[in-house]
Parts: structure tokens; C-alpha cells; sequence
């Protein structure tokens, strides 16, 4: 797409999927476009663990209490990962790669939907990053940001309509006077 702006009219999240592979020259591009997210001091403190193995996916999908299951039905997550030693504000530098995965999916028709893990609990009250650090053998030291869930949608959604904008966030010079 060449038009960022319409890129972003589209894009909504993706949380039912196609049961369809991604083939690997996207799942590449997915990384390469991960990989040039700006990160504070250039420190890079992301990590990106690829799963698209039925059973794993299945195992992700019960990481929250509520708002995970969808990975079940995902092609591929994403497991965004950051090591806190790397960088102060890795929660920054995690969050943005992982709506630049969202992005660069959405360029390559693609659906998908951020699942927060960081904060969340799963439904036996395990805390989520150490349920997904459980899974995948992640060491402690690594925190859990996100997981973005990818395939191929089979879902349409409703673009963004321009009329509905919350232009009233938007404040000029400086913020209104509410008395
Ligand atoms: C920080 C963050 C956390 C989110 N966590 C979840 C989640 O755990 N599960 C989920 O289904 N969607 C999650 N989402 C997707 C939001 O629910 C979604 O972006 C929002 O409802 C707006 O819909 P849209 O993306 O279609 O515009 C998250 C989005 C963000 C930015």
C-alpha cells in the first residue's frame, strides 16, 4: 500500500483467521520490518519468538483470562520480548515493534490483533508473562511485552469512518480551560 494514511483507515484488529500458513517470504518481511523499529538509543532490547506450531498456539491462547483465545486460530504469533537491562523504557521500544509487525501485516493483507501479556493474569491467577516465559522456555530476565496474532483474515471489518474522529482530543497551543 502506498498511502500510510489509508493504510491506518483500514487496519483494525484481525481476531478470527483463515486456516491458511503464511508462507515464509512474509513472515520474513514481518521480521525485516520488526527488526528497523526505532528503539530508544538504538538499544534494541526486543526479542521476537515466531510460533506456528498448532500446540504451542493452542498452549498461547490460554495466557489471559480473557482476551487471548483467538491466538488458538492464529497462523502465527509473535511473542514480543524485551530485556529490561537493554533499556529503561523497553516497554516503549517493545510496544512499538509490535504495532510495527501490526502495520507491516496489514501492508501484506494480513489481519492481526495485539494481545497484552504484560499486567495480565491467566484464568488460575498465574501472572501471564510467567506463563508464556513457562511455554516457551524465555529465562526471567527477558519480560513479556505482547503477543501479535497474524493470518490471514476472514473477518471484514469497517474501516475507520473520517466523520467519527475524535478531533475533540486535539487541543491548539494549549490545553482548554475546563472551568
Ligand atoms: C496495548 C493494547 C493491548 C491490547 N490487548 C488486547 C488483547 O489482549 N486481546 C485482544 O483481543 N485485543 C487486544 N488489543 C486490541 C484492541 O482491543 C483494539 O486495538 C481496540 O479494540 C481497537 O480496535 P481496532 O484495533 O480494530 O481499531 C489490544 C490493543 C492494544 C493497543
Amino acid at each position: 500500500m502506498e498511502n500510510l494514511l489509508e493504510l491506518l483507515r483500514v487496519r483494525r484488529s484481525t481476531r478470527v483467521f483463515k486456516d491458511t500458513q503464511i508462507s515464509p517470504e512474509l513472515v520474513e518481511s514481518l521480521m525485516k520490518a520488526a527488526l528497523m523499529s526505532p528503539s530508544s538509543k538504538r538499544s534494541n532490547p526486543w526479542e521476537f519468538i515466531l510460533v506456528d506450531d498448532a500446540d504451542q498456539l493452542e498452549a498461547l491462547s490460554k495466557s489471559k483470562k480473557h482476551g487471548s483465545l483467538l491466538l488458538a486460530g492464529a497462523s502465527l504469533a509473535v511473542v514480543v520480548l524485551a530485556d529490561p537491562a537493554k533499556s529503561d523504557v523497553w516497554v516503549e521500544d517493545a510496544s512499538i515493534a509490535s504495532l510495527i509487525l501490526q502495520l507491516e501485516a496489514e501492508d501484506l493483507n494480513l489481519g492481526s490483533c495485539w494481545i497484552q501479556i504484560r499486567l495480565r493474569q491467566t484464568a488460575d491467577g498465574e501472572d501471564s508473562e510467567q506463563y508464556v516465559r513457562r511455554q516457551l522456555g524465555i529465562p526471567d530476565a527477558l519480560r513479556v511485552e505482547s503477543i501479535v496474532a497474524i493470518g490471514v483474515k476472514e473477518e471484514a471489518k469497517k474501516p475507520f469512518e473520517e466523520e467519527k474522529l475524535q478531533w475533540e482530543k486535539v487541543h491548539l497551543g494549549q490545553y482548554p480551560n475546563i472551568n
